[in-house]
């Protein structure tokens, strides 16, 4: 089949002829704003995800795809949407879309930024404090019963006032990440490709260091980096033996940032001290040597999961295939290329 270069982005079209399709239920707030605003939705019930065969039989006449990160909208789907103008992730991260074949295609891709930074901060900086303060360690201890009397070195942990955060991606989630350490009164360092204008590390306290020296010092590190080919397996072997034996990793960002099979080594030989993991490399399996371990804890993908932000997420990517619908710019395009 044979596709006329970006001939998809004309002006906007008549209200009824701009199909949504959503592939799961969203928070109820952004499928109001579609059901009102759009020609048609059509919100699936499963609670399973979208199989690509599923998607790829559907799509095809739809002008508008609502999406979730579980959802891999390749080149092979894109193809068959034949209609498509708008993928609407509802996620910051889009590494489960094919950016590339959708631009090719004159596909807009949108995410939903900004507003899932305090709430992803706010689950690093719980992980953070959970590992450090063996917070989960803690609470099996009480449930099972074996709190017997007051000891004093029972579960000792590490302090985090005073310390050293390490912060690699240094985007919005990132810099949000180190307001909270600031009234810990840290020493926050950060690594990313791009360094921050200076005017940002000043009013954050930030400092750039190059990444390996990010990794011999920090007491904390924690990862807000896209998945893309250069972060996949950031975190590997090497990295984890340059870490010092008390430090504590952190990952809300994508599971291939930190190669998994390293990390439980790492964990079970005493490399380091503790990890927190939100993420992991094949979701939602989790390797079976990390649920071994006691010094890691493990939550399943819940950065973003707060009432307020999943709402707010929802009319964000509602607000940018109605923008599609009307012919303009979605407020949160990340490629701008589909435009031709
Ligand atoms: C969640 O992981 C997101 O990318 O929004
Ligand atoms: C995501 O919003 C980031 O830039 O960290």
């Amino acid at each position: 089949m044979i596709y006329p270069m970006k001939s998809r982005q004309i002006q906007g079209v008549k209200m009824d002829d701009f199909k949504v399709y959503v592939t799961r239920k969203i928070p109820e707030s952004g499928l109001q704003m579609l059901e009102e605003g759009c020609g048609e939705v059509y919100i699936r019930e499963s609670e399973e995800p979208v199989s690509k065969d599923e998607l790829i039989e559907d799509i095809s006449n739809y002008r508008g795809l609502l999406c979730l990160l579980t959802d891999s909208i390749d080149s092979e789907v894109l193809e068959a949407a034949t209609d498509l103008r708008i993928v609407a992730n509802y996620a910051v991260g889009y590494d489960n879309i094919d950016v590339t074949a959708a631009s090719r295609l004159g596909i807009m891709v949108t995410n939903t930024p900004g507003i899932l930074s305090d709430t992803t901060a706010d689950m690093a900086w719980a992980l953070l404090m959970s590992c450090a303060r063996r917070v989960v360690e803690a609470d099996g201890f009480v449930r099972s019963g074996s709190f017997k009397r007051w000891e004093p070195k029972l579960l000792l942990g590490y302090d985090v006032n005073g310390k050293t955060l390490g912060i690699i991606g240094f985007g919005r989630i990132g810099r949000t990440l180190a307001l909270r350490a600031s009234g810990f009164n840290m020493r926050v360092i950060y690594h990313d490709i791009e360094r921050a204008p200076e005017g940002v590390e000043e009013e954050l306290g930030a400092e750039y260091v190059d990444l390996d020296s990010l990794i011999a010092s920090a007491d904390f590190i924690s990862l807000h980096t896209p998945l893309t080919e250069r972060t996949h397996h950031l975190i590997a072997k090497p990295q984890l033996e340059a870490m010092k034996p008390s430090a504590i990793l952190i990952n809300t960002s994508r599971g291939p940032v930190v190669d998994e099979a390293a990390l439980s080594e790492a964990l079970g030989a005493g490399g380091i001290a503790a990890a927190g993991l939100d993420v992991f490399e094949d979701e939602p399996k989790v390797n079976p040597e990390l649920l071994d371990l006691t010094n890691i804890v493990l939550t399943p993908h819940i950065g973003s999961a707060s009432i307020e932000t999943r709402a707010k997420m929802s009319e964000m990517a509602a607000r940018n295939i109605l923008a599609a619908m009307k012919g303009e710019t979605p407020p949160n395009l990340v490629n701008r290329e589909a435009l031709g």
